[in-house]
């Protein structure tokens, strides 16, 4: 499998740093972009060097580079990840505005009818956020904040992270073993059944 994953700057550097990870360790062939904040909140929020999050990578690619294979519809891929997205990055991703490597493979993607992810982060969300996002899920993009799922009841960042990860994966159809899935078996302690039998006393 190959993916185009990108980080701009949104908090939350540490999401496509796991991403990254967890694509390489299943082998998933991985083509970065980082854009010039995603650099800035990489220093900012983790322990990690650029370089170091570049080398997670398959190959890596300065967003500057619009000659860049990923560029190019002709260079086939499983889809993209945006992880984390900035206001910004969605907006222009929204109307075509292809001046970085990050939204010219982000138009690819959608041109191309390739799956496209985007952790989009930003709280509260203004009018002009949620009509980009409603825009973009219209056109097929898959609009993912990173939340908090409570009912695995996380108790450290790296399970909140994982778990978000997780449902990225989801998402893209790749086999692992991040979460915990909610129960396929009922059980008595299961909310629901616990409130009809609150319900019938
Ligand atoms: C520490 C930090 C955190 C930020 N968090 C967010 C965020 O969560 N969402 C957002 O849309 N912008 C956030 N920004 C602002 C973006 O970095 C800024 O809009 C930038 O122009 C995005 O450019 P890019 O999409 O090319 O990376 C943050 C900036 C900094 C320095």
């Amino acid at each position: 499998m190959r993916l185009v994953v990108a980080m701009t700057g949104a908090t939350g550097a540490a999401l496509g740093i796991r991403l990254l990870e967890v694509l390489r360790e299943l082998e998933v062939e991985t083509h970065l972009v980082l854009s010039d904040w995603a650099r800035a909140t990489i220093r900012l929020e983790t322990d990690q060097t650029v370089d170091e999050v570049r080398g997670l990578a398959f190959r890596s690619y300065s967003a500057r580079d619009l000659a860049a294979g990923i560029s190019s519809g002709s260079f086939r891929t499983d889809g993209m990840v945006v992880c984390p997205c900035s206001m910004k990055t969605l907006s222009a991703i929204r109307i075509g505005f292809s001046d970085n490597l990050i939204t010219r493979a982000a138009d690819v993607t959608l041109k191309e009818r390739r799956r496209l992810v985007l952790v989009a982060r930003e709280a509260p969300l203004s009018e002009i956020h949620l009509e980009n996002m409603h825009h973009l899920a219209r056109m097929g993009a898959v609009i993912f904040p990173p939340t908090v799922s409570y009912y695995s009841r996380p108790t450290t960042v790296e399970e909140v992270t994982n778990s978000v990860v997780g449902r990225i994966l989801d998402q893209l159809d790749i086999e692992h073993s991040l979460i915990k899935r909610w129960k396929d078996e009922p059980s008595v302690t299961d909310a629901g059944l616990l409130l009809a039998a609150e319900e019938a006393k």
